[in-house]
C-alpha cells in the first residue's frame, strides 16, 4: 500500500486526491491519511504530492508508524475526493521535519 507520511502534516496540497481512482484518501485537520485495505497500489498519487508525502510503506517507514497512523485514522476521518486551498502557511511549511512530533497531537 501507499501512504501519507510527516510532509503532509500542516501542508495538505490536496493534489494527491483527485488522481486516486478508489477514492481512498481521508481527512484530518493537520493532514491526509491513505486507507492502506482500498489502496489498490496504482502509485499514481505519488508524483502528485508537491512536498513528496506519500510513499511506497515499504519506503521510509520500517518500523510502521505512518502505516499504523494511516491505518487508525483512515476508519474515523471523513473522505476526500476533491482538491481544496492549502493552509495560508503551507508553503512556509513546507521544508520543517519532524513536524509529526511538532505540531499531531
Ligand atoms: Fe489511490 Fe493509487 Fe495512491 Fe493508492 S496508490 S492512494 S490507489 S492513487
Ligand atoms: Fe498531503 Fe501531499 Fe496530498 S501534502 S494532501 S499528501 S498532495
Amino acid at each position: 500500500t501507499y501512504i501519507v507520511t510527516d510532509a503532509c502534516v500542516r501542508c495538505k496540497y490536496t493534489d494527491c486526491v483527485e488522481v486516486c481512482p478508489v477514492d481512498c484518501f481521508y481527512e484530518g485537520e493537520n493532514f491526509l491519511v491513505i486507507h492502506p485495505d482500498e489502496c489498490i497500489d496504482c502509485g499514481v498519487c505519488e508524483p502528485e504530492c508537491p512536498v513528496e508525502a506519500i510513499k511506497p510503506d515499504t519506503e521510509d517507514d520500517k518500523d510502521g508508524k505512518w502505516l499504523a497512523i494511516n491505518s487508525k485514522f483512515a476508519e474515523t476521518w471523513p473522505n476526500i475526493t476533491l482538491r481544496k486551498d492549502a493552509p495560508a502557511d503551507a508553503d512556509a511549511m513546507a521544508d520543517e521535519t519532524g513536524k509529526y512530533e511538532k505540531y499531531f497531537s
